[in-house]
This record gives C-alpha cells, sequence and structure tokens, in this order.
C-alpha cells in the first residue's frame, strides 16, 4: 500500500514558504507482530513546530526529516495486543496519511461525546496548556485584570474564558476586528484589540484597563508585549505560554529590555511547558469537560480539508489565518 507523506525539504528563513516542505510517497510493507496500521484522521499544526525548525525547541527538525506532531488516527489493522481495528488514537505522528506504528506512546481515545478533533483542541495540549498555565502561574481572583495575547487562538481563547470563569476582567489582544468581535460576543471576553489597525496598542491598553494588568498570559512576545507589561500592576503575574511574534526572527535579538520592569513592579514573570503537566492531563480534562458540559466553555476549530494542506495550514498559523485551534482533516 502507498502513503503520501510530507518532508521538511529546506529550513524556513524568516516565515515558512510551501517551498520549504516536500510531499513524498512512500510502498508500507505488510505490519508485523507488535505492529499497527494507522489511518491519520486529523493533524495539529503547531507554532512550536517552527521553534523546532529553529533549534531552540528540541529535538529539533532539520531539512529532510519526515515532518511529526500530534494526530489522532484509526487503527485498521492490528498485530498488537494492546489495539483492534476501530480503535481511535492520539500521538505524536509523522505527517503520512498511512502509517505503520509500534503502538509505543499512543494514547486509546474514548468516546467523550465530542468530535475527535477535540483531542487536538480545548481537550489537547491547547486546552490544557491554557488551563494549567492560567490557575497555577496566572493564579486568577476574582476582579482582578486579565490580559491575553493571541487571544483568538488556540490557547488564548480558552485562557480568557477561564479568566472570566475565575471572576476576571479579561481584555483580548488579536490580529482583526472579526476575532475581536467573536471574543466579546461569543468567548464572553469584557474587551479587546486588533493590533493590527490600532495606531497605539499601549494608548489601547491603557484606556480599557484603567486599573492597570494583575495577570498577562502572554502568547506572542515582541512589541505587543512590551505594551502590556509596561503598565503591570506591582506584584504582576507574566504567564509566559510562548512568543509566535519572534519564531521567525533570523537575528536573535540581545538581552531584556524589560527586565528592569520586572523589578521595579516586582513581577512573577513564569515560563510554561505543557509536557511538564503530564501527569495531571485527566485532571485538566475532565475539568475542561465539564465546563463545555455546562456550556461555559467555547472551543473553535479552523479545519482544513486534505492531507496535502498541511504546510499551508501550518504557514497560516503565521498570518492569523485560524479563529481557534488549527488543524487539518486527512
Ligand atoms: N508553552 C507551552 O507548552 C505551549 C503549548 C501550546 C502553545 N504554546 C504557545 O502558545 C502560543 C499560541 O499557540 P496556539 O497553538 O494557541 O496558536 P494559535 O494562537 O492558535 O495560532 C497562532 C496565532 O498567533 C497569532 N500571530 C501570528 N503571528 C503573530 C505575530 N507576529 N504577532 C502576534 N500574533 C501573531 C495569529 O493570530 P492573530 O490574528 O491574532 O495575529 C495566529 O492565529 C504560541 O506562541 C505557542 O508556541 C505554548
Amino acid at each position: 500500500m502507498k502513503s503520501k507523506l510530507i518532508r521538511l525539504a529546506s529550513l524556513p528563513v524568516g516565515i515558512p514558504q510551501e517551498a520549504n516542505f516536500n510531499l513524498g510517497f512512500e510502498e508500507l510493507p505488510a505490519i508485523k507482530a507488535g505492529e499497527l496500521l494507522l489511518k491519520t484522521l486529523y493533524i495539529s499544526v503547531d507554532p512550536y513546530l517552527r521553534a523546532k525548525m529553529a533549534g531552540g525547541h528540541k529535538p529539533p527538525l532539520v531539512a529532510g526529516d519526515i515532518m511529526y506532531s500530534r494526530a489522532v488516527a484509526e487503527v485498521v489493522a492490528s498485530a498488537a495486543a494492546d489495539f483492534k481495528p476501530g480503535d481511535k488514537v492520539l500521538g505524536f505522528l509523522e505527517w503520512r496519511d498511512y502509517l505503520i506504528h509500534n503502538g509505543e506512546g499512543l494514547t486509546r481515545l474514548d468516546d467523550s461525546g465530542l468530535p475527535l478533533s477535540s483531542y487536538l483542541s480545548v481537550l489537547g495540549s491547547t486546552g490544557l496548556s491554557a488551563y494549567f498555565a492560567l490557575t497555577d502561574i496566572g493564579k486568577p481572583k476574582p476582579c482582578e485584570t486579565l490580559v491575553v495575547s493571541g487571544a483568538a487562538g488556540a490557547v488564548g481563547s480558552i485562557a480568557g474564558q477561564i479568566g472570566k470563569l475565575m471572576g476576571c476582567r479579561v481584555i483580548g489582544i488579536a490580529g482583526s476586528n472579526e476575532k475581536v468581535d467573536w471574543m466579546k460576543s461569543q468567548l464572553g471576553f469584557d474587551a479587546g484589540i486588533d493590533y493590527k489597525t490600532t495606531p497605539d496598542t499601549g494608548a489601547a491598553v491603557s484606556s480599557l484597563c484603567p486599573d492597570g494588568i494583575d495577570i498577562y498570559f502572554d502568547n506572542v512576545g515582541g512589541a505587543i508585549s512590551d505594551a502590556v507589561i509596561n503598565r503591570m500592576n506591582d506584584y504582576g503575574r507574566v504567564v509566559v505560554c510562548g512568543s509566535i511574534a519572534n519564531y521567525n526572527d533570523t537575528a536573535s535579538g540581545t538581552g531584556m529590555p524589560l527586565l528592569p520592569l520586572v523589578v521595579y513592579k516586582k513581577l512573577l514573570v513564569q515560563g510554561f511547558l505543557i509536557a511538564d503537566y503530564k501527569a495531571r492531563f485527566a485532571e485538566g480534562i475532565g475539568r475542561l469537560q465539564q465546563w463545555i458540559a455546562a456550556g461555559q466553555l467555547q472551543y473553535a476549530e479552523t479545519i482544513m480539508d486534505g492531507f496535502d494542506r498541511l504546510p499551508e495550514a501550518f504557514i497560516g498559523l503565521f498570518e492569523g489565518k485560524n479563529e481557534g485551534k488549527m488543524i487539518v482533516r486527512v
């Protein structure tokens, strides 16, 4: 049987281009004892893959590698005791439409009552990042002001809503007016800023946060974070979840210009990595499911159809083409 696959053809310089990827084909052999034949159903494209291409996120991706990321697949044939045909599984999988796998690291998915794609969005690492990073590091309290950047994306849209559930006033920053309207009308954010059309993001933050900012949930870094962190209250907490504004930089910055502010405002700035929280995933999924079932948490997915569109979907992350989680249906 032939399988399609996508390789990183060359390392991107700046924003990734379609030419950095190539589509290939491979003949799959019959499965051996202990192996599974998987048909890939949904593949997650994520900003951290760009950081892997730059070598910052280990292990790095290098030219010639088959791309891989979290994906949901169906077992088509099994010669392994733990899986049977029809099982749906989640794991880090190579970007292939069909693949042979030894079952290691795969999680069998139960019926959560939500579509399978939700295991790559709200019940996956982005929803869990929002939950753990905000509650463990941000420690939101009622009446505090929370600002979220990348607020209409997979992590940000959930983090802002959890902030509301915890009683905060929530301001989201995102890259279009439509996204700002969606955050306010559908997700319950108190206010939003379209950073692409607002001439002075800092002034907009100041006017929307007259009592300053207690928590900043940072998904983007760069100039947006400068504007927000300058307006933090003393003892504010900065949750550093990601810095997509810098992932395509071709020169490395020098120093951390905001460090004096960290001193004078006595800020707590803490990085977050979801991999640290594996032991608590069941707790996080349970909490997110409860909120969804109670109608208190909405989630969105931007689903692109077609395996061949994986590079386009990935590049779309840097152009703001997604609302909620960007996913490819194979
Ligand atoms: N630490 C962890 O364990 C962990 C886990 C998951 C994700 N993350 C990080 O969290 C962040 C969000 O990830 P996600 O999966 O939820 O992605 P996402 O927010 O769903 O998608 C990326 C979004 O970033 C925005 N963006 C792109 N380039 C930008 C720029 N130069 N400046 C400002 N915004 C830009 C775009 O929206 P706009 O239209 O608003 O520009 C785009 O939709 C990323 O930095 C990611 O690396 C970290």
